[in-house]
């Protein structure tokens, strides 16, 4: 009986709000009690209905109002198809690794560090000073803060040998994040339709944007010691590239260093082909068995286009990084910039170089390696304990990520999908090549789960590959 009468007041009072304007408000409860002759409880539940279903909104203390939302209706975008045509990029729209995992998954998917390995105290002490100078009410210049760009470039003087000029503060352009700089360096310095080699396999990232900005990639593979400088140099003379982007140092995902001779022969190849080598140090502050020595600091003729960020280690909040450059490079990266998005927020510039010049950052990250010494390690003896048939084939001095190849003629795609339904959640390999993927391989972060968890996500690995068979 109550529910009849909840439905009829209901009814009646859709037919109200079809016919009021946006923001009217309902009469009162004692009100509709009055003309409904119904009691309290049954006309509050008939208004928790109608606001259940987005019609109206309560206000408390003030009254119940028309939503000025209308209730959705279906909506047909097919049209954009025929106006945006196919898709230019093969590239899947989001990567894997930017997946939101449920709350009670395992997660080795995502790129960024754990809060945990971040130096919280130092970055949120630093926003509260920054929210308190100038910077948090006025325009940074579009190159950057110059206090933050002569750290940048001081860093990068600080591993360069006798005899090489330092990059000024000028050469070094703050951005909000390396990707967007990636993207920038290949519209600026590549351009559409115009090659540009790149290691295989390499970060997704890099692959996307490369894509988004119409440039043609060449494939160079790039194994545990880095690429061939021989195969290098062929792939400059055959395609005339300009171009090369390279993770020299703690590769994105295999982990992989460069030998020092190997370092030393790209740059002379770089440099008979009149081209730039796009070194992306993403990892610097994220060494764990060895230091690293960026090629840019031998570099002081505008070869080497340098990228610096400090998402991961200061906070992917503040999203800060740099771009050394040097002659017309650095004016046109600066002049995409400007183009793109003027200039980075001065606040998080002035946060990030608070962080990052204060004493106790140094402890932080001698405190980081360890940690990220430990999680590797650890995800590395659970593999062999838990899933032995999944091969790792380089332990990485450095980084964030294990690089597995799983038993030959593997689907990747479905492992992925069977540990999803067991609560792990991993990357497949696929998404780091240019072109196919050279075999059946996936990609572990170790710095963003708990570690507590490894031996867990190893068993659902292992039970995966044996499930599938
Ligand atoms: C190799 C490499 N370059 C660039 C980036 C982008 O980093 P960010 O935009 O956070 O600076 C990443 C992120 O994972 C990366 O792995």
């Amino acid at each position: 009986m109550a529910n009849d009468s909840t439905d009829r007041i209901t009814a009646e009072l859709r037919k109200w709000i079809a016919a009021a304007p946006p923001g009217a408000q309902l009469p009162s409860n004692r009100a509709l009690m009055a003309q409904y002759g119904a009691s309290p409880v049954t006309v509050q539940k008939a208004v928790r209905r109608l606001s259940a279903s987005g019609l109206v909104e309560s206000r408390p203390g003030v009254g119940t109002f028309v939503r000025a939302v209308r209730p959705a209706r279906p909506v047909d975008y097919g049209w954009q198809t025929a106006a945006l045509g196919a898709r230019q990029s093969r590239t899947q729209l989001l990567s894997s690794t930017q997946r939101t995992a449920a709350p009670d998954a395992i997660g080795l998917h995502s790129g960024y560090p754990a809060r945990e390995l971040l130096p919280e105290r130092l970055v949120r002490a630093a926003i509260a000073r920054a929210a308190r100078t100038d910077a948090a009410l006025t325009r940074s210049p579009a190159g950057g803060l110059p206090e933050l760009q002569a750290w940048f470039a001081a860093e990068l003087a600080g591993t360069a040998p006798a005899g090489v000029r330092t990059p000024s503060a000028r050469d070094a352009l703050v951005i909000p994040g390396s990707q967007s700089a990636l993207s920038s360096i290949f519209r600026a310095l590549i351009g559409p339709g115009q090659p540009l080699l790149i290691e295989s396999p390499t970060y997704w990232g890099a692959i996307l944007a490369a894509e988004q900005a119409g440039v043609t990639l060449v494939p160079v593979p790039a194994g545990a010691a880095g690429p061939d400088p021989g195969e290098v140099d062929r792939a400059f003379r055959v395609t005339g590239a300009r171009g090369f982007y390279a993770q020299p140092i703690f590769a994105n995902p295999t982990g992989a260093s460069w030998p020092a001779g190997t370092g030393r022969a790209v740059l002379e190849a770089v440099r008979r082909h009149g081209a730039f080598l796009i070194e992306d140090d993403w990892a610097h502050d994220l060494a764990i068995d060895a230091d690293p020595h960026p090629l840019a600091a031998l570099d002081d003729d505008g070869h080497v286009i340098y990228l610096r960020s400090l998402t991961k280690s200061v906070s992917p909040a503040l999203r800060v990084a740099a771009v050394v450059a040097r002659g017309p490079a650095r004016e046109r990266i600066l002049a995409d910039r400007a183009a793109e998005s003027m200039y980075v927020s001065g606040l998080l510039q002035a946060a990030t170089l608070d962080v990052v010049t204060q004493p106790a950052w140094r402890s932080h990250l001698r405190g980081l390696r360890q940690q990220l010494r430990a999680r590797r390690d650890l995800l590395l003896a659970s593999l062999r304990e838990h899933a032995p048939a999944v091969h790792v084939e380089t332990l990485p001095p450095g980084g964030l990520n294990l690089w597995a190849r799983l038993p030959e003629g593997t689907d990747v795609g479905r492992v992925v999908r069977e540990c999803g339904t067991r609560g792990l959640v991993i990357a497949p390999g696929t998404e780091w090549f240019p072109a196919e993927p050279s075999g059946p391989y996936i990609r572990l972060n170790y710095s963003g789960e708990d570690p507590g968890r490894f031996p867990d996500a190893a068993r659902i690995l292992g039970d995966a590959l044996e499930a599938i068979g």
